[in-house]
């Protein structure tokens, strides 16, 4: 029997201003768009924001359902728009953010496990990282600088072959 362990390291910010212009331009453009999430079963409206490899900024936001199953993340929203409109340009970065309108948007949140399974999928397809800026409308901002350490033992296409 042997133990193998999985730890990862991310980076934590105090607040947007500690960032760099980008990426603070980045957080916000995701604030701006949590207007835009269709969210009136829960309330808690998401809104993801990726800077491309070419300067394009997209946006996403969740998308619920009465059929509440039928919904969708903000993060899945954005990457299947940004795969949609610019197929072979990569993602870079992609700030999270929320604002729940029951309560506090004062930490940050990151994405749920079917999210998380689709942006590893999404980084492997592009061959690079997949930077992820997590935040709250206030309080600290977690920087992770790939994606995929939020999936630890996933399920890959390596698998199929
Ligand atoms: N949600 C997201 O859009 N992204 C996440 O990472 C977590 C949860 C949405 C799904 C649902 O519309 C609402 O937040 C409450 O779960």
């Amino acid at each position: 029997m042997q133990v193998r362990e999985y730890t990862f390291s991310f980076e934590v910010f105090n607040s947007i201003e500690e960032l760099t212009i980008l990426d603070s331009l980045l957080l916000n453009k995701a604030k701006e768009a949590t207007i835009h999430a269709y969210a009136p079963y829960s309330k808690f409206r998401v809104a993801a924001a990726a800077r491309l490899g070419n300067g394009e900024i997209i946006l996403g936001t969740n998308q619920e359902n009465a059929s509440y199953p039928a919904g969708i993340c903000a993060e899945r929203v954005l990457l299947s728009t940004s795969s949609s409109i610019f197929p072979s340009v990569p993602i870079e970065t992609i700030a999270i953010t929320y604002k729940n309108e029951n309560g506090l948007s004062n930490h940050p949140i990151s994405p749920c496990g079917i999210c998380r399974q689709t942006l590893q999928e999404y980084e492997q397809r592009q061959k690079t990282s997949i930077r992820l800026l997590l935040g709250g409308l206030e309080g600290n901002i977690y920087v992770i600088s790939n994606a995929s350490l939020l999936m630890p033992l996933a399920f890959t296409s390596n698998e199929l072959k």
